[in-house]
């Protein structure tokens, strides 16, 4: 069946890769990408667009007049405009409120009134700090590893589950997410759309312009590759802080099989990540770069925790895989080559992000 996309953000990272992607896999679809260049980098991807016959729409999602129903007319919106920053919030949250609540409930009000379907990028963050901050773990040569062990509800060796408690605070990032996910739930019941809610952990690969506060494994990769100096931030300065990735690619086939199959999901809300298999501490990425890059760079250590971090999070997918059949195939080599093979062929342009 041949469909309309709206991807609000569609020239950011996530955005971007699920246009492309989605127009190589399905030629006969109109996809239309919408996004305000906010994010440094964004504009790079202009050119693929264009070149994948993707409409590209300059819009802001804080402006209801620029996602106007009798302009476009989606049956499917996929939300991945944000300001992902969870430090933005911290720094300067009106522009985070802004794109991330009114411009999702600009985005549903679109919904409202074509009788899109709508997929929602969410966010681990939604899962409060202070109980983050609880989960027990010990301390290998490397990193932190999760005991099997837990105190809270839906966290275990595997990572934190659906059922992890959301009664405390999470950063502005976090509640502006969790608050779209409420709207977007009533949206569905009220209006009658089909919705579904995909709450990612770290989300990594090629053409993820990456920034110390957002993009981490990017970033680390670039680094490595453009020989610039880096800091391990908190826990001591060790480097053993731990997150789970997703290669976007992964992210692309379990999207690709949510849109085909959204009657079933309809009304669901699934963590998504890499999980347990894909999971690495800064300390262990450093190792991987040297490897793949052969260069080795500074790394000073900063001692003290940045506000709103965790040391620990990996995201318990087992819901999603158990109910979609999806599974992620790309590990950390493979992710992590990934994204130093973009940098070698795009070095004179991506180089000016990394500086
Ligand atoms: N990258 C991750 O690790 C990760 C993890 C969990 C959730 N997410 C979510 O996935 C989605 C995509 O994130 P990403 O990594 O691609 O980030 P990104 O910054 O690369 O992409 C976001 C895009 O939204 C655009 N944008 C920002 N404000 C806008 C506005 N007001 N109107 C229109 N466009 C606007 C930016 O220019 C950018 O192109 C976000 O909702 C983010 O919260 C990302």
């Amino acid at each position: 069946m041949s469909r309309r996309i709206l991807i609000t953000g569609g020239a950011g990272f996530v955005g971007s890769t699920m246009a492309l992607g989605l127009a190589q896999r399905y030629p006969d679809w109109q996809i239309t990408a919408l996004d305000n260049l906010k994010r440094r980098g964004s504009e790079l991807n202009l050119p693929h667009l264009k070149q994948a016959e993707i409409e590209f729409v300059h819009g802001d999602v804080r402006n209801k007049e620029d996602l106007d129903p009798s302009v476009l007319t989606p049956d499917l919106i996929l939300e991945c405009s944000a300001e992902p920053s969870v430090l933005a919030g911290y720094v300067s949250p009106g522009y985070l409120l802004q794109t991330n609540l009114v411009g999702t409930i600009n985005c549903l009000e679109l919904a409202r009134q074509t009788q899109a379907d709508f997929i929602f990028l969410s966010t681990s963050r939604v899962y409060p700090i202070a109980y983050l901050n609880k989960l027990q773990y010990s301390e290998t040569e490397t990193r932190f590893q999760l005991l099997e062990e837990q105190s809270l509800v839906g966290a275990s060796s595997h990572g934190i589950s659906e059922e992890f408690p959301l009664d405390k605070a999470r950063s502005l990032y976090g509640t502006t997410k969790l608050a779209s996910e409420l709207l977007i739930t009533e949206y569905g019941e009220t209006f009658g759309l089909k919705t579904l809610i995909n709450r990612c952990g770290v989300l990594t690969g090629p053409w993820q312009m990456g920034k110390v506060d957002q993009g981490v494994f990017a970033l680390w990769m670039a680094f490595h590759y453009f020989q610039k100096n880096l800091k391990y931030i908190g826990y001591g300065g060790t480097g053993k802080q731990v997150r789970d990735f997703l290669h976007v690619e992964d992210l692309l086939d379990l999207i690709d099989l949510q849109i085909q199959k959204l009657d079933k999901f309809n009304g669901q809300t699934f963590n998504v990540g890499g999980g347990i298999t894909n999971t690495l501490s800064l300390y262990e990425t450093t190792q991987l770069c040297q490897e793949i890059t052969g260069n080795q760079v500074e790394i000073t250590p900063v001692p003290d925790n940045r506000i709103g971090d965790v040391p620990i999070f990996i995201t318990d997918s087992r819901q999603v895989i158990t109910a979609t059949g999806w599974q992620p195939k790309r590990d950390a080599r493979k992710t992590l080559t990934d994204i130093y093979e973009w940098i070698c062929q795009r070095e004179a342009q991506v180089r000016d992000i990394f500086a």
